[in-house]
């Protein structure tokens, strides 16, 4: 396969589109999301997503081509998300693309949801090189990941119960603040003060290199509930809950460093898009000398740059999907074929 890539995220509530060339780098993109429509409800509606994927899906097409200044006829292949996510909302973009590639007899790809993450950093200027260790932070996953090449995935820990970005939207939700509930509480938590709520680092007095984040919760709405009327409490407590996940990533993310032995940090998802997270983390490597990689803000969140991305990559290595339109809710990031 050569030529340009289209590629197309649906997962969940964000329809992304972007062409990408393996030669080129990213060449156009293009971003819907839904946040607006569920926010009425507190949280994604997966009917009401799948619907507006339809709604939504075929312009946003025509808009990333013509950004690009290309037609469907300079595409080499496409490349979809095909799961982990929501089944109906997986269904629309794996029906429109896979249908895309048949009728333009270019070759198709299913692409997992999480990889597109672990590689976003890739489309950046000087991109990490495998091996490398990569924290996947988002609503759905909490992961620290050993990548020792494309599709070369072993998991190293995982979360027991919440995800860490759902960990931020329930205790956003609990504390009153609108969805989605992690942007919220970040913003809450710049003018908080730090020292005046301690909350646990669940999990790290022990070996290993799982999370646990439900128990915060908890923890939150106790103290929201002793406090509340105090000046500046929501702040101070949305300040201290943040500490918390932060520190418990980042102390989690040194051990799994040591662990591999690799001084290359990757993170991804849509909690790499915290502020206090990436300062943490990057001036904790400056200090101990491993160098750590983000994606540009708005590749930490979905989108269909990081598809196209490493839907190119595995096109480029051969690897193809037959014609069925096929998706995976549940699908397990260690099983993917190496390229
Ligand atoms: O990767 P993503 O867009 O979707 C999933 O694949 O889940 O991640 C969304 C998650 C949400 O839980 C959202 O609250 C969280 O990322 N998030 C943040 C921030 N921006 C997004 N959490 C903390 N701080 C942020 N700045
Ligand atoms: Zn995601």
């Amino acid at each position: 396969m050569s030529g340009p890539v289209l590629g197309v995220e649906t997962s969940c509530d964000e329809t992304g589109v972007a062409v990408y060339d393996v030669a080129r780098g990213l060449i156009a993109h293009t971003l819907y999301s839904q946040v607006k429509m569920h926010a009425d409800y507190g949280g994604v509606v997966p009917e009401l997503a799948s619907r507006d994927h339809v709604r939504k899906l075929l312009p946003l097409i025509r808009e990333t081509l013509r950004k690009a200044d290309m037609s469907t006829r300079d595409l080499g292949g496409v490349a979809y998300t095909s799961g982990p996510g929501l089944v109906g909302a997986l269904l629309v973009g794996a029906a429109c693309a896979r249908s895309l590639a048949w009728a333009l007899e270019v070759p198709a790809i299913g692409v997992h949801h999480m990889e597109g993450h672990l590689l976003a950093p890739m489309l950046e200027a000087d991109p990490p090189q495998p091996p490398f260790v990569a924290l996947l932070v988002s609503g759905g996953h909490s992961m620290l990941i050993e990548v020792t090449g494309i599709g070369c995935y072993r998991l190293l820990g995982d979360t027991l119960d919440d995800a860490a970005g759902e960990a931020f939207d329930k205790t956003a939700k609990l504390m009153g603040l609108p969805y989605p509930g992690g942007p919220a509480l970040a913003k809450l938590a710049e003018t908080g003060a730090a020292a005046r709520f301690k909350f646990s680092r669940p999990m790290t007095d022990r070996p290993g290199l799982d999370f646990s984040f439900s128990g915060l919760k908890t923890q939150v709405l106790l103290a929201y509930r002793a406090h509340a009327d105090e000046a500046n409490a929501k702040a101070d407590i949305a300040r201290g809950f943040e500490e918390a996940i932060v520190e418990t990533l980042a102390i989690k993310c040194r051990r799994a460093l040591a662990q591999t032995g690799t001084r290359r940090l990757v993170i991804a998802g849509g909690v790499g898009a915290n502020k206090r997270l990436r300062a943490q983390l990057a001036d904790a490597g400056e200090r101990e000398g491993f160098r750590v990689y983000f994606p540009r803000l708005e590749f930490c969140t979905d989108n269909g740059a990081m598809i196209a991305l490493a839907g190119a990559l595995r096109l480029q290595a051969g690897l193809r999907d037959d014609a069925a339109i096929k998706v995976a809710p549940r699908w397990d990031l260690e099983t993917l074929a190496a390229v």
